[in-house]
């Protein structure tokens, strides 16, 4: 499959998956795939909480993109791509959604007062789900901009989603909202965020998960909780952080290691062959137990599978998600031969 072809099937590609798996990183190789086949990408980062202090942190999305901008409210770039594509990230916070809300439909004088007395964070958390809804109101308002190709709307819209565990709760917060509230603009907002949620050519939910049983057992978990109570379309798995095959059956006595050092003109004391060698059989089980946790999900959920390699870097900048847009993209291009 052209990996054109999979970024098109929706415009809201919602990431979630356990915390620290990488669904930031995730969103970034996305967007940075997206935008070298030509597209316009906006990735939407959901705040935790009211908006104070959120410029002030740095970015790790910016700075996957070698940049050391914080992300904000208003759209910031991240990256150009000759071909016209290009990638943009925003920071969606509750409390400026719901001014930007307010001015919209015409009750600035509101949203002013809410402001200069300090209750604006009040008002958009306290009903529960309010805050969801902002958000994800927002993200249909992009999504709505994107379908009728209104100048600047992005073409593909990445959602940067709360861990699994809150993810459920999170999309789930409209349906609820539309349980407890009967009619007016709360209702029909969250009525247009769940017809968006449930139509597989407007939003996708793509998980990430790490080859280890807790994450995978999560992954499994919340896939099942996201189609059956959100109703939303899942995607493609996303396997982050594969190592990559090392060949070790049979290379790791200490004679075999010892020839390959001496072949290669390397001295080795005794304690270092040791070192070596247990290194090696630390390698080769965590390998097997990648491959095991890989078919337990496989199995457990029918889905396509999409690897990441680990990266052996402290930190990740261009050269890896260079590597990493890369992978998924040679990825993509094998689910054509598994596709049904
Ligand atoms: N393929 C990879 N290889 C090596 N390191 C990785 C890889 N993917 C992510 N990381 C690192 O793992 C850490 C967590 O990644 P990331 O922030 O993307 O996860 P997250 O799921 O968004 O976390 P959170 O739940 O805190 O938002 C980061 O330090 C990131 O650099
Ligand atoms: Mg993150």
């Amino acid at each position: 499959m052209e990996p054109l072809a999979l970024l098109s099937q929706s415009k809201v590609l919602v990431v979630t998956g356990k915390g620290g798996t990488g669904k930031t990183t995730v969103c970034g190789v996305i967007a940075n795939l997206a935008a070298q086949c030509g597209l316009h990408v906006l990735v939407l980062q959901v705040g935790e909480g009211p908006s104070d202090g959120a410029l002030a942190r740095p970015s790790q999305l910016a700075r996957l993109f070698g940049q050391e901008a914080a992300i904000g409210w208003e759209a910031t770039a991240l990256a150009w791509v000759p071909n016209g594509g290009r990638v943009e990230a925003r920071l969606l916070q509750p409390d400026v959604a719901l001014v930007e809300y307010l001015h919209l439909h015409g009750m600035r004088r509101l949203s002013r007062r809410l402001v200069s007395s300090g209750a604006l964070d009040v008002v958009a958390t306290a009903v529960p789900g309010m805050p969801d809804l902002l958000v994800l109101g927002k993200v249909k308002q992009v999504e709505r901009a994107a379908a009728a190709r209104r100048p600047g709307a992005p073409d593909l819209i990445v959602l940067d989603a709360p861990a699994a565990g809150h993810a459920v709760r999170f999309l789930q917060s409209p349906h609820g909202l539309l349980d407890a509230v009967a009619g007016g603009p709360v209702r029909s907002q969250a009525e247009e965020v769940v017809s968006m949620l449930s139509d597989p050519a407007r939003c996708q939910v793509v998980m990430v998960t790490l080859p280890e049983e807790t994450p995978v057992t999560e992954t499994i978990e919340t896939a099942y909780l996201i189609e059956d109570r959100v109703g939303a379309h899942l995607g493609p798995v996303i396997v982050n952080g594969r190592l990559p095959r090392l060949e070790l059956a049979g290379s790791l006595t200490p004679e075999a290691v010892r020839a390959v050092a001496d072949r290669s003109g390397v001295v080795l004391s005794g304690p270092q062959l040791a070192d070596l060698c247990a290194a090696g059989r630390l390698r080769a089980r965590r390998q097997e137990a990648q491959a095991e946790q890989v078919a337990r999900l496989g199995q457990s959920l029918a889905l396509p599978q999409l690897e990441l390699p680990f990266c052996f870097n402290a930190s990740l900048g261009p050269p890896e998600l260079g590597t990493l847009t890369q992978s998924l993209a040679q990825g993509i291009a094998g689910l054509s031969l598994a596709a049904p």
